[in-house]
């Protein structure tokens, strides 16, 4: 069946997006997701890599569907907030999870510009352009929450206080800025829609073993979904402008 039209709209059930979701931890917070007894929408860049997650999670029992989504393609981000409107009316739940290292090492005296650019383009400006595309079925929503899948290693007191690579992560001048980058746009964000019912915070989750680090982190990917599955739960009167890992608050 094509992803266009399964139109399913279900009034009493939550509606969510999860960018990235075809692997790692956007996997797990769609099927964490999906476990609620959420619709969750799987967006993915690569057709047969978003159709395999699909039916996975289908096959494990979620109510998820295919969202075409590149996050740095203007046409594709549209089309993906058409199909959601489509299929659900309005979304519920945005989790911006999609997001690339752009290689290491990353040394600022030795930096490719052309590396910055991908990553800014992917981790901050990707997120903006699919929340803003998304906003308005966001704000159909009656407890709307968005979700930006930051880093410890773009907390700058971490970064100025620790020379702790399992905290900092290695030097970069793309990654780890790119998420200090989007923590600033994330307060923005909540100043910006302070006196609407939505809610959005930044959530770091941990050292995970996926692609990103060569399956080097020490969580599971489903640990390192767990702060994210939190967030996109909080009630109406939980936190706007917070980043957040499972031990607590995380330090701008
Ligand atoms: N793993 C960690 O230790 C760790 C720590 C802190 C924060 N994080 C954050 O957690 C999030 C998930 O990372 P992960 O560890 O699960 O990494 P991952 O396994 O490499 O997954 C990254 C996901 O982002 C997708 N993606 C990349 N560029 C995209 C684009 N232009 N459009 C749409 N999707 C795109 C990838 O799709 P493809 O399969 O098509 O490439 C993949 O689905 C990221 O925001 C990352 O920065 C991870």
């Amino acid at each position: 069946m094509s992803e266009r039209n399964e139109r399913n709209e279900q009034p009493g059930r939550t509606i969510a997006l999860v960018t990235g979701a075809n692997k790692g931890i956007g996997y797990e917070i769609a099927a964490g997701l999906g476990a609620l007894g959420w619709s969750v929408g799987v967006g993915a860049r690569d057709t047969g890599r978003r159709e395999a997650a699909v039916e996975k999670l289908r096959a494990a029992g979620f109510d998820v569907f295919g969202v075409s989504l590149d996050v740095t393609d203007d046409g594709s981000v549209a089309a993906a907030a058409a199909l959601v409107e489509e299929r659900a009316g309005r979304l519920d739940v945005l989790v911006n999870n999609a997001a690339v290292t752009g290689g290491m090492p990353q040394q600022p005296t030795m930096v490719d510009l052309a590396v910055v650019r991908t990553v800014v383009e992917t981790n901050v400006i990707g997120v903006i352009r699919v929340t803003n595309a998304m906003l308005p079925l966001l704000r159909r929503s009656a407890s709307p929450r968005i979700v930006n899948m930051s880093s410890g290693v773009g907390s700058i007191t971490r970064q100025s206080e620790s020379a702790d690579v399992s905290m900092t992560g290695p030097i970069s001048a793309a990654y780890s800025p790119s998420k200090s980058f989007l923590n600033a746009v994330t307060v923005q964000y909540a100043k910006e829609l302070c006196d609407t019912n939505i809610l959005i915070n930044a959530v770091c989750p941990g050292y995970t073993a996926t692609d990103l680090n060569g399956f080097r982190g020490i969580r599971t990917p489903e640990q390192g979904a767990a702060i994210a599955i939190r967030l996109a739960t909080i009630p109406d009167d939980g936190p706007s402008g917070g980043f957040f890992e499972d031990a607590g608050v995380v330090p701008w």
